[in-house]
Parts: C-alpha cells; sequence; structure tokens
C-alpha cells in the first residue's frame, strides 16, 4: 500500500477500504505518511464525498487512535451533548445542571472558542476559580459525587482528530460532511456517554449554511451513532441569527444562569427546555411531555439552580458569581447602538455579531490567545421584534475607547422589513 495510489483512488471516486483509511490515518499520526499526502486526500475526501461505509471506518479508526473513556463502574446512565457551533450558543450552560438535577449523568468534554464561536470552557472560566482542568480522579469522584463533570478534552481523546482538524483548518478542507460527521461522532463515542444529543446548526453562523447539508450531516451522523448501540437524537436548528440575547462569556455565563432559575423565556430557554427534555425522555423511558414536565418541574422548584450552585463548587469555582450576577466583571464602556429606521427586524446575521464579538476580545483568532471575559454584545432586539427609529437595538460592551467600526458592522448586522419574519427555531428532529 502507497499514499499516491490511495489519492488516486480517492481522486477517481472510488470507495476506500478500511485497510486504506488506517493506513493513511495511524501513518499520519505516527508521522510515516506526509502532512502534503494527507492533506490531498482531504481535498478529494471534500470534492468526492464518502460512502456511509467509508465514514464509519474513518470515525472507527480515528476513535480507536486514543482512549476510550469508561464510566460503566458509575451507576446510571450518562449523556453527552454537542452542537456544531454559533454564536450565543450557550445551551450546554444550562441544560447541563437542568438534566443532571434529574440524576442523569455526564461527563462533558467541551472546547475553547476559535474564531467567530464561542466555546463552554471559556464561558465557565468566566467564573472566579473555575477550574476546567480537573486531573481524571477528581472529574470521577465529581461524576460519582454530584452526577456531572465538565473538562476541557483531556489530552489522549481521539489524538487522530486533532492532528487533522488542524491539518483541515489550513487546508480548506473543513466544510465536508463525512469530515465533520466522523470528527464529531469520533470524539461523542470516546466519551462514553449512553445518550448523545446532537445539535446541528444552520444559517449564516454555523458550518452548514443550508438545511439539505445539516439534514444529511445530521443523518450520518445518528446512523454512526446506532451503530455502537448509542441513543442518538439530533436537531437541526437554526443559527442564521444569534442565539438569546447576549454573546460574549460573561454575558452568556449570566443569561444561562437566568434562564437555570426560570427568569427568562425566549428562543435559547425554548431550546434548553426541548433538548433537556428529549435526554430525559430517553434516559427515563418517559414521552416528551413526561419529560418536559420534570424538566419545567426542576426549572420552577429550584433544584436545578441548586445543582448549577453545586457543580460550581465542586469544580472550584467562586459560587457568588451565581448567586449574584453583579460579580461578573463588567466592561468599561457600554454603548448603544440605535435603530436608524422602524420597521420589524428581518434579520441579524449571526457571523457578524460573531465577528464583532471576537475583535472586542471575547473570542480568540488563534489558539492560546488571550480572552476578554468582560466583552460583547447585549442584543435588546431580535428578528420578529417591531422597532422605531432610534430605539436601541443593542449594546456593545467594550473595553476599546473608539468603538466607531464596531457600532457600524453591528448596524449592517440587522436587516429591516415592513412585514414580520416567521420565525423557525427547530426544523427537524433526526432519530
Ligand atoms: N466540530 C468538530 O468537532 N469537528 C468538525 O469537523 C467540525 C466541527
Amino acid at each position: 500500500m502507497n499514499p499516491i495510489d490511495i489519492i488516486i483512488k480517492k481522486k477517481n471516486k472510488h470507495e476506500l477500504t478500511r485497510e486504506e483509511i488506517e493506513y493513511m490515518v495511524n501513518g499520519y499520526i505516527n508521522d510515516e505518511v506526509a502532512d502534503y499526502q494527507v492533506s490531498a486526500l482531504l481535498m478529494a475526501i471534500c470534492l468526492n464525498g464518502m460512502t456511509f461505509e467509508e465514514t464509519y471506518n474513518l470515525t472507527d479508526v480515528m476513535l480507536k487512535t486514543g482512549d476510550i473513556l469508561d464510566f460503566s463502574d458509575v451507576e446510571g446512565i450518562k449523556f453527552d451533548k454537542h452542537s456544531t457551533g454559533g454564536v450565543g450558543d450557550k445551551v450546554t450552560l444550562a441544560l447541563l445542571p437542568i438534566v443532571g438535577s434529574l440524576d442523569i449523568k455526564a461527563v462533558k468534554m467541551s472546547g475553547r472558542g476559535l474564531g467567530h464561536t464561542g466555546g463552554t470552557i471559556d464561558k465557565l472560566e468566566s467564573i472566579n476559580g473555575f477550574n476546567v482542568n480537573l486531573p481524571e480522579d477528581r472529574i470521577y469522584d465529581n461524576l460519582k459525587n454530584i452526577g456531572i463533570a465538565i473538562s476541557g478534552q483531556t489530552k489522549n481523546l481521539v489524538p487522530a482528530d486533532k492532528k487533522l482538524y488542524s491539518l483541515r483548518d489550513v487546508t480548506g478542507t473543513v466544510d465536508s460532511i463525512p469530515l465533520i460527521a466522523s470528527s464529531i461522532m469520533s470524539k461523542k463515542l470516546a466519551s462514553g456517554a449512553d445518550i448523545i444529543l446532537l445539535d446541528v446548526k444552520v444559517g449564516s453562523g454555523a458550518f452548514m449554511k443550508n438545511l439539505d447539508d445539516a439534514r444529511l450531516l445530521a443523518k450520518t451522523m445518528v446512523e454512526l451513532g446506532k451503530r455502537y448501540n448509542k441513543k442518538v437524537i439530533a436537531n437541526i436548528t437554526d443559527m442564521s441569527t444569534p442565539l438569546g440575547y447576549n454573546v460574549g462569556n460573561s454575558l452568556e455565563m449570566i443569561e444561562a444562569i437566568k434562564m437555570v432559575k426560570g427568569e427568562i423565556d425566549n428562543d435559547f430557554s425554548k431550546l434548553v427546555i426541548h433538548f433537556s427534555s428529549h435526554i430525559v425522555s430517553l434516559a427515563k423511558n418517559i414521552s416528551m411531555d413526561e419529560a418536559e414536565k420534570l424538566v419545567i418541574d426542576s426549572i420552577k422548584s429550584g433544584k436545578a439552580f441548586n445543582k448549577m450552585q453545586e457543580i460550581v463548587k465542586y469544580q472550584d469555582g467562586d459560587v457568588n458569581y451565581i448567586l449574584d450576577v453583579n460579580s461578573f466583571r463588567k466592561a468599561k464602556n457600554i454603548i448603544l447602538v440605535k435603530s436608524p429606521k422602524e420597521g420589524y427586524v428581518d434579520e441579524i446575521d449571526a457571523l457578524k455579531i460573531g465577528e464583532i464579538s471576537c475583535r472586542l476580545g471575547a473570542g480568540r483568532l488563534k489558539l492560546g490567545d488571550n480572552i476578554d471575559f468582560s466583552v460583547g454584545i447585549e442584543l435588546l432586539k431580535k428578528p420578529g421584534d417591531y422597532v422605531n427609529k432610534d430605539d436601541v437595538l443593542l449594546k456593545i460592551h467594550s473595553n476599546f475607547d473608539d468603538n466607531t467600526t464596531f457600532i457600524n458592522d453591528a448596524l449592517s448586522a440587522y436587516k429591516f422589513s415592513d412585514k414580520k419574519k416567521d420565525l423557525v427555531l427547530i426544523f427537524d428532529t433526526i432519530s
């Protein structure tokens, strides 16, 4: 076997065997196959796709390059949740304590933000002291004691994905359904959960820009999960507009705290309740209606909020941040951006808002950059809302003195119409 024949085979649209996939992936992580050859293969996959069998083999080969976590000696059902990434997506922050309060367990490995999308781990670090690098014995103890542990990805979880993803990032080969599906599912399968809930985002702020691609990605990932006897459910949800009303680390953490306390009712809280109900329904083998009732009871009774405090305490975080959201660091300037006209808000471009937030310092342009927890964007008007000229559309939380370009860019993210838009939050559920 040699890399050139394998590249040519894919270039000519033929199906690769498991052995050929193994040869390339294992050869790459052992430095026996050159990165320019793997790049060529990735581009051929991007252009010509993969059959389901090839995608399964790629996932399985990647999965077996690292540790597969096993928490089977901790009693109870364990779940995992993954979002393909978006702007203002703080669902995990609220969902973990809600589902955790109903005695369903999770070791949640999450990522840091990169580019216009935020990361759960960064948002949690806006709480003073919150430790996302717990050693394995503490992750295990937290799982046993309180049912939930949150961590950055451990070093040896799918090392093939770490190397391949970095290469895809710089070779224009990220947006391929078989490559995204194998990347996400190898990591989810390695985390040892029984139930996996996938949130496939579609729209300007997401990898998938159209519904057909999002459906195919979701279906591929659900089928991959079934091969491993996992219960997998995928929701396809809107990411043409930021989720909720806040973008930026502290701002999103505060919105998540309010949601868990039952203080808000918006697109974000609806999604959290829907996803939490899916997990509870699968874990307890009950209907969605029964599950939703449990979820809402947990929020109303304060059980979910208690669980949130417990999680923060067990991960060395300052619980005062949860009890009093004024504890979060604030930006020096809060700039009000007013509407240039009257009419219905038709669109807020999620990608543009994510990019502004990143440039304000809430995100990083490359891994390892420092981030500013206090900055971001607070949306006051969302699609469907009617505004008069000079109504405040949004607030920019900034530590810069000159915010002119941020204001102009934020205004360019808004589109107006004289008709109210019909909003869809969840397009499809695939299981
Ligand atoms: N998220 C991942 O983990 N992998 C991809 O390929 C895309 C999004």
